[in-house]
């Protein structure tokens, strides 16, 4: 397939970006390739004309770790639902399509270079959340401590996060609550995570703020590019468990309109 590509182009951090057209580039493109492999091939030949490829993240390649994450027609992630950058193949689009690869845009995940964005904001988010208190050692007992199986699905369904940041990038409000919730909401639904439940919720939403996310406003662009279709009523559990806590540890500087 052959295919007109328009690609954000960023020296660095500071510099002005544009969009640069690459038609010669992307021709004899295989439909089998993943997008990926697409941009991999694109900047093969970048390279042997003696220009300068284009810049984008990736890790595992197979939906888990995150990494990767661009804009492409407008959708994080692409066309296709719960599929991450990395998994998205290329016959999910027409021969001849023009497609529009821009990183994500919002004020907390600056460009570091063309489409690789900087997402520290996500581990500081993290990082606010603290520990669990668990003992290291030997496993425990199955059964000591029984968990519930309703709870334990939902956990396991908040867990799915890979902290990709499609939700903020799909977000008007750039706001970072889909994951914040799931990253909060897997360790406040188990009896694990429940000693720090409320210092957790009030970090990491504090955090998610000071680092310039907005606030939810219940769009629903988040869930809809989410690869792991993680819920909104994940960001529904945070808000009942960040008033919960605001009553039991009444703060001087609580900031008002809870969790967002
Ligand atoms: S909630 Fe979904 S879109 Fe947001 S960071 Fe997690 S996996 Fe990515
Ligand atoms: S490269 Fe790891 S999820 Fe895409």
């Amino acid at each position: 397939m052959n295919l007109t590509l328009h690609v954000w182009r960023q020296k660095n951090r500071s510099a002005e970006g544009e969009f640069v057209t690459y038609r010669e580039e992307a021709r004899g493109i295989s439909t089998d390739m993943s997008f990926l492999e697409m941009l991999d091939v694109v900047n093969e030949r970048l390279i042997k004309s003696g220009k300068e490829p284009i810049a984008f993240d990736h890790d595992c390649r197979e939906g888990i770790c995150g990494q990767c994450g661009v804009v492409i027609n407008g959708s994080p992630h692409g066309p296709r639902r719960a599929t991450t950058s990395c998994q998205l193949h290329m016959r999910s689009f027409q021969d001849g399509a023009e497609l529009t690869i821009e990183p994500w845009r919002a004020a907390a995940f600056p460009v570091v270079k063309d489409l690789v964005v900087d997402r520290g904001a996500f581990d500081r988010i993290i990082a606010s959340g603290g520990f669990i208190s668990v003992r290291t050692g030997n496993a425990p007992e199955a059964n000591g401590l029984p968990v519930p199986k309703q709870d334990s699905d939902l956990a396991m369904d908040a867990a799915a996060c890979i902290g990709c940041g499609a939700c903020v990038a799909a977000c008007p409000n750039a706001s970072a609550m889909l994951f914040v919730a799931a990253k909060a909401e897997h360790l406040n639904l188990l009896p694990q995570g429940a000693p720090e439940k409320d210092n957790r919720v009030l970090a990491m939403v504090d955090q998610a703020d000071a680092e310039g996310f907005g606030n939810c406003t219940n769009h629903g662009e988040c869930e809809a590019v989410c690869p792991k279709e993680i819920s909104m009523g994940f960001i529904a559990r945070l808000n009942g468990d960040y008033r919960r806590a605001s009553l039991k540890r009444p703060r001087a500087a609580a900031p008002a309109g809870g969790a967002g």
